[in-house]
């Protein structure tokens, strides 16, 4: 018995060496961690069991016989963070670069499905030379795969991935169909073809950071929902975006415990300036209204013009979208509504609330928004905040003009409670704008044109720039003080908790892509 205990031992001892010490050594050259001490970082000590240790490649082709690697270039799993179950893979640049073989994706299938099966997240850490080339189809076949369990597994549990090394090609595609991507600075690229395929195709000539690093897929793409300056970092970021979320679309994200205290926060009331057309930070109304240091921002540096990410009120997990005065006067644009779509859509597939925050001009004009489909992309989260079932509430803080009131989570298209501030214009457009049409033959006729103007602007300003004639019809439920606001929150998500909706019976919906 002792030889053979010697030989699993052995095996175990070889298949933790990865690639070899030498490739591990080249590993921390580059600064990136190994796999495995990625995934002890990120588990709690001790946590993690390893499944598929032994797995070997299949290929004899190009005499890849003689080269075997236990595990074969990615270590698979499950254990927990922060006592939360969750299931792991992380490839192994050390082994073929972390190439993806037909075995390498059956292995990481594996743990899919049984994150699937038992209702928690799954964590995919990426580095990757991509398809193993000495297996072709198959190894297309094994992303493929992958990918069909992407979609499967999408809206089921939480999926997230974190690159943090190459990921080209079809590799690309997996990631994306998660609900989030991670990139670490420097480290990481992520693009479908490279720079020299650019190059030959194209002539332009670009450096792999350029095309799809981290910096260019935070601001340029939106690809990257988080970038992080080291694996370290990474991970931290990753354990706290798991922090938020429940284990699975049956399960309501954890609620920290919260007694009602005092909570008036008496600062809410100078934010807002008086002047309209002077901008402010909407993340100080966000910080004044949240648990403290609770908000975690997703696309940070992507469509600046909308805001979202993650907090808590009252200790519940709630997911925030809010224009943002400071960039572009806070319109809706393209990106901004894809941007404010897609995470509108994760809160509602996980029981994640919505806190909706709306100072919004309207929609970006202009041939090149009109021309690339602001339409549609409009449409995205006019659709997403109507589809979401989840309870949806909305502070207008100043501007709701003309459609982008009804996109930005008015009471028409489903919300629960719609609060404004006295300092809320609901109207079709701002006064100026509006008393330049409808009083246009008026003002032209007038001794004075300009003067005629600013006593109609004043006059449009007077009966629609305010919140009263919305909260008339009930359209606004409430029109309360900034400085009560977070107290009404923290009570209006609680009565919301049990809310429930029943939808029609189809497929799925048909939601303009
Ligand atoms: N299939 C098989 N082996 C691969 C591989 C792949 N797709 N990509 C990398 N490797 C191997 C290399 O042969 C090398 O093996 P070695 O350690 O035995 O020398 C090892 O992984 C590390 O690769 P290396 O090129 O030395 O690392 P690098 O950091 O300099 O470059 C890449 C990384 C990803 C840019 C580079 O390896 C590359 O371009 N790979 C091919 C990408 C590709 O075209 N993939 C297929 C289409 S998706």
């Amino acid at each position: 018995m002792d030889s053979k205990i010697k030989t699993l031992q052995e095996k175990i001892a070889q298949a933790k060496l990865g690639g070899g010490e030498q490739r591990i050594e080249k590993q921390h050259q580059k600064k990136k961690l190994t796999a495995r001490e990625r995934v002890e970082y990120l588990l709690d000590e001790g946590s993690f069991e390893e499944i598929g240790i032994l797995v070997t490649h299949r290929t004899t082709d190009f005499g890849m016989e003689k080269e075997i690697y236990y595990g074969d270039g990615v270590v698979t799993g499950y254990g927990t963070v922060n006592g939360r179950l969750i299931y792991i893979f992380a490839q192994d640049f050390t082994v073929f670069g972390g190439a993806l073989s037909e075995t390498h994706a059956e292995k990481i299938c594996k743990v899919m499905d049984m994150a699937v099966k038992t209702g928690a997240p799954i964590i995919g850490l990426n580095d990757s030379g991509g398809a193993r080339i000495q297996e072709g189809v198959r190894s297309l076949g094994g992303y493929a795969d992958i990918f069909f369990k992407n979609v499967q597994a999408s809206g089921v549990i939480p999926q997230i991935s974190a690159i943090m090394g190459p990921c080209a090609g079809g590799a690309v595609y997996s990631p994306a169909m998660t609900d989030f991507t991670m990139m670490v600075e420097d480290t990481s690229y992520m693009f479908v073809t490279g720079p020299n395929v650019v190059k030959t195709v194209t002539n332009e000539e670009v450096t792999s950071e350029e095309l799809g690093g981290a910096s260019t897929h935070s601001t340029k793409s939106g690809v990257a929902h988080i970038t992080s300056a080291n694996d370290i970092e990474c991970l931290e970021d990753l354990k706290k975006l798991l922090s938020y979320l429940p284990q699975s679309n049956k399960e309501q994200p954890k609620k920290l415990a919260y007694t009602l205290t005092d909570e008036v926060r008496d600062n809410l009331s100078t934010i807002v300036p008086d002047n309209p057309n002077k901008p402010y930070d909407m993340h100080e109304v966000i910080e004044g209204l949240i648990d403290a240091d609770s908000f975690y921002e997703i696309h940070k540096d992507y469509a600046e013009n909308i805001i979202v990410g993650f907090a808590r009120i009252g200790g519940r997990s709630i997911g925030v979208v809010a224009n943002q005065p400071l960039f572009l006067a806070g319109v809706l644009d393209v990106n901004s509504s894809k941007k404010a779509a897609r995470f509108t859509r994760f809160c509602d597939c996980f029981n994640i609330p919505l806190l909706v925050l709306v100072d919004v001009p309207g929609f970006l004009p202009g041939t090149d928004q009109e021309w690339n489909g602001i339409i549609v992309h409009g449409a995205k989260l006019l659709y997403a905040l109507s589809e979401a079932t989840v309870p949806k509430v909305t502070v207008i803080t100043r501007k709701a003009y003309g459609g982008a009131y009804d996109v930005m989570n008015s009471k028409h298209i489903g919300a629960d409670l719609n609060f404004a501030w006295p300092s809320a214009e609901i109207a079709v457009m701002g006064a100026k704008g509006a008393s330049e049409i409808i009083f246009r033959r008026e003002i032209g006729a007038a001794d004075d044109p300009v003067a005629k103007l600013a006593e109609k602007e004043a006059e449009y300003a007077d009966k629609f720039a305010n919140p009263y004639r919305a909260a008339q019809r009930g359209f606004i439920d409430e029109v309360i003080l900034p400085k009560d606001t977070r107290r009404k929150l923290i009570k209006g998500f609680s009565m919301l908790e049990n809310k429930t909706v029943v939808r029609p019976d189809r497929k799925h919906g048909n939601i303009p892509l």
